[in-house]
């Protein structure tokens, strides 16, 4: 098991990467403890839960809702969990975020914990103190910013992840390779294959080195006011995508990547040769590099997003592998990239 200490606002949180679901015991107050988990979680784990009461939510974005708050406020009185109480939420980046959001507001606050239980939960989610819900249709509408007291990334639950919801968390994980350690990146081009198969010691290595960047960027700016924003790497075409195609998260930031990639090339930034590795990593992990889709609804979606920047769109960009920076780039520029293969 490998341990990360990260130094929040809001206190201190311990990721254990590597820590068994099986020893969950050791770290929580089990008399005190309630866990909050997804119901197909419930189904696959429950027997491996310690003796604790269990709030099941259903399973999938839409309950990422104040209903969803609301119902497990309302179970929290019923059984008469009191400022003492610890939250677990036992799942993937939803039960996090929802558990989070349930534990910094019943009561003002109690404490609480995460077993993270997907690839993305686990290099993404669950790490950087963002807890919250989607409100009438928008995304992490409705949230606050809290440090769980610590995160299990327990490596072996990602076994029985589809394998969609794993390459999610790969995309994720390309994106911090990319922004900030060319070692890892090299580290992933030579063994994708084994990363693919979730062999233990490839997995933990890049889920704590994921960690660790996300920490690091997060601890230089808790808030996000501008370091934070490197981690959009791939993120503002991957979100235009999202919306206009309907195509997973992870998918799309793929896409988003190798058009900020491409951006890089561009400006003068980034080496070709550069961005081709980039597009052969995803690649070689079975992320999509392009779509086709219609060019202008992509850019509208894209411009909307300008507006709530205030005219100009923050880009991430690369001007190594392993190095992010942050440009202002005018909408025209992001419309003739190769993302977008034109209409057949
Ligand atoms: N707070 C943050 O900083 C942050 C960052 C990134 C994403 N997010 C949020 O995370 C959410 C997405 O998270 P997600 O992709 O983990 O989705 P998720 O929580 O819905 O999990 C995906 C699916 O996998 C199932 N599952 C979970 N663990 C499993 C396991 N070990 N074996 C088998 N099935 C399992 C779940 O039941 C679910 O159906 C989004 O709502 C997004 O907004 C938050
Ligand atoms: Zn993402």
């Amino acid at each position: 098991m490998k341990l990360l200490q990260i130094k929040g606002e809001t206190g201190d949180s311990v990721i254990m990467v590597g820590e068994s679901l099986q020893n969950l015991k050791r770290h929580i107050p089990a008399d005190r403890t309630v866990i909050i988990t997804d119901n197909l979680m419930l189904d696959a784990y429950g027997k491996d839960f310690p003796s604790c009461e269990v709030i099941p939510i259903g399973t999938g974005e839409t309950i990422k809702t104040l209903d969803t708050v609301q119902f497990i406020w309302d179970q929290l009185i019923q059984l008469g969990a009191d400022r003492t109480a610890f939250l677990l939420g036992i799942g993937g980046g939803i039960v996090c975020d929802i558990t989070g959001f349930v534990a910094s507001t019943y009561l003002r606050g109690v404490r609480f914990g995460f077993v993270a239980s997907t690839l993305l939960a686990q290099v993404d989610a669950s790490v950087g103190g963002k807890n919250g819900v989607n409100f009438k249709g928008y995304k992490n509408m409705v949230g606050v910013f809290n440090q769980p007291e610590f995160v299990i990334c327990d490596t072996e639950m990602l076994k029985t992840l589809p394998e969609k919801e794993v390459l999610s968390g790969f995309a994720e994980i390309v994106k911090h390779a990319a922004i900030a350690d060319e070692a890892m990146f090299r580290f992933l081009e030579k063994n994708h294959r084994h990363a693919l198969a979730l062999r233990r010691d490839v997995i933990e290595l890049l889920v704590y080195d994921s960690v660790v960047i996300k920490a690091t960027v997060v601890n230089k700016d808790e808030k996000e006011k501008g370091e934070r924003r490197k981690l959009n790497f791939g993120h503002t075409f991957g979100h235009a995508i999202e919306k206009t195609t309907g195509i997973p998260h992870g998918e799309a930031v793929s896409i988003g990547m190798r058009g900020a990639a491409d951006l890089s090339v561009r400006k003068g930034l980034l080496p070709i040769q550069d961005a081709e590795r980039i597009v052969n990593l995803l690649k070689s992990l079975g992320l999509p590099t392009e779509i086709q889709v219609d060019r202008q609804t992509v850019l509208d979606a894209l411009a909307k997003d300008k507006k709530r920047e205030g005219g100009r769109i923050h880009f991430v960009l690369l001007d190594r592998i392993g190095h992010a920076v942050v440009d202002d780039i005018p909408l025209d520029e992001l419309a003739a990239l190769p993302i977008i293969k034109p209409d057949a």
